[in-house]
């Protein structure tokens, strides 16, 4: 469909050249005389652009974009000037104008502000588009809890999301840090500027400066234009640290500035940028062991944890585990044609440790979803190795062959491996098995004799 474009400008000539011309690039052109006549066409017919010339009579440009911004925040408008009326142009973009050309001007010159004037609006479009589908997936995710930990988890999200304090969530590989992070950032007034996520394990090192910071031209090799750095580009909104126990002493030091500063260089530049982002960091790791053995900065530690949440273990809220497979069910399941799961299954489902927590339980649904030929999820859905609960504390997974099997020569097998671990060290091997160090000796003596 062809772009309209909306031209109010009192010279009829005027009017008419630029319809046609506009006309010739396959634009739909309108034109309107005054300013209540093109207003009356805004409301009339949808406009995707407007040249509005400033010089008009009753209503003049000024008032009249006004009314336009208004009635149309994000309606582009180009203005139209006379030469020599610069300070008009300006208070005209001040005022919400895209741009503005001076008269007398090149046809091709006007075309051109017009392409890139619609070019930016329809990005602008998009990215609030895909921006309010992301917050909605974010509200559409399961945050509410049965498990007490988990409620305070969530009650201390919602006290804390309007402040600007930084982050640190803590927990296992799969507990649902990111979606925290995000949640966070969605119901905070920052909600509508940027969530921008950056997996410091993910990036090299040297990578990781730029990436954040960015850089001039020529600061590095293959440096070839100026690039703005994560936390400019989140500017208004939130910077999400995945990983950050991953990241080098000496990126700690350069982020430990930016934490207390707020404000960086561009590798390169000299000019000091200065941000207002909020800093949400997140670590599967040990952070006060990795300070302990000097692997973290002790300072940027207590700089992140402002606000410390730990995301517990899925094993220790199990309570949940029905309702996050039931939303899993209901997520996957697109024909709508699963009821449910049942006893026998939600069972199997209890009992499992869920060693990669809610993303292995999302995943376990989502093949069961899939292999389901029956109205609710079955057993035989679910993984095997998860049909047969192992004891948690079971390591060992021995299958008694027909001949049978020597006990002795397994605990045998049992105290060499254990003095293994240990490096030969008796009381700590004993401790292992369970046992004292004297039972321990006792067996190794009788057994090899
Ligand atoms: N409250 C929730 N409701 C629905 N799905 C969730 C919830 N929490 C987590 N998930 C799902 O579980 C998976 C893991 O979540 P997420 O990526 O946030 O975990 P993580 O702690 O960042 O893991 P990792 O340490 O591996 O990066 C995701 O697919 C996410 O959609
Ligand atoms: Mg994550």
């Amino acid at each position: 469909m062809p772009h309209r474009i909306l031209i109010i400008d009192d010279e009829e000539r005027m009017r008419w050249v630029l319809c046609k011309a506009l006309e010739q690039e396959s634009y739909e052109a309108e034109a309107a005389g005054d300013g209540i006549e093109g207003l009356k066409m805004l409301d009339k017919h949808s406009i995707d652009l407007v040249l509005l010339d400033m010089r008009l009579p009753i209503m003049d440009g000024m008032e009249v974009l006004k009314r336009i911004k208004e009635l149309y925040p994000s309606l582009p408008v180009i203005i139209i000037t006379a030469y020599g009326s610069i300070e008009m142009a300006v208070a005209a973009v001040k005022a919400g104008a895209t741009d503005y050309i001076t008269k007398p001007f090149d046809i091709d010159e006007l075309v051109i502000q017009i392409k890139k004037a619609l070019d930016v609006h329809r990005l602008v479009d998009e990215v609030e588009f895909l921006r309010s589908e992301l917050s909605q997936r974010y509200q559409d995710m399961l945050l509410s809890s049965k498990s007490p930990c988990m409620q305070e988890v969530y009650e201390l999200v919602r006290r804390i999301a309007d402040s600007d304090a930084t982050v640190l969530l803590t927990g296992e590989s799969g507990t649902g840090k990111e979606v925290i992070a995000r949640t966070i950032h969605y119901s905070s007034r920052r909600a509508d500027k940027p969530f921008v996520a950056i997996n410091c394990a993910a990036v090299p090192d040297n990578l990781l400066e730029s990436e954040l910071f960015g850089y001039e031209k020529g600061a590095f090799t293959g440096a070839v234009a100026r690039k703005a750095g994560r936390f400019e580009v989140a500017d208004g909104g939130t910077v999400f640290l995945d990983e950050i126990g991953e990241m080098s002493m000496n990126m700690q030091a350069k982020l430990l500035r930016v934490l207390q500063e707020r404000s960086f260089e561009h590798l390169g530049g000299n000019d000091v940028i200065s941000v207002d982002v909020r800093i949400i960091a997140a670590t599967n790791k040990d952070l006060q062991y990795a300070m302990k053995s000097g692997y973290f900065r002790e300072d940027l530690y207590y700089r992140l944890s402002v606000i410390p949440i730990n995301l517990p273990p899925l094993r220790e809220r199990k309570e949940d585990i029905p309702d996050l497979a039931l939303y899993f069910v209901n997520k996957f399941d697109k024909r709508k044609a699963i009821k449910g799961i049942s006893k026998q299954a939600m069972d199997i489902l209890r009992l499992y440790s869920w060693p990669g927590n809610i993303r292995e339980l999302e995943n376990a649904i989502e093949r069961a979803v899939i292999i389901c030929d029956t109205n609710a999820i079955q057993p035989a859905h679910l993984p095997i190795s998860m049909q047969t609960p192992k004891k948690e504390s079971s390591v060992l997974d021995i299958d008694i062959p027909d001949e049978g099997i020597s006990m002795e020569a397994l605990e045998m097998q049992l105290i060499k491996k254990a003095l293994d671990k240990t490096g030969g060290n008796q009381t700590k091997a004993a401790k292992l098995l369970g046992i004292t160090r004297s039972a321990l000796i006792y067996r190794m003596q009788h057994g090899i004799t």
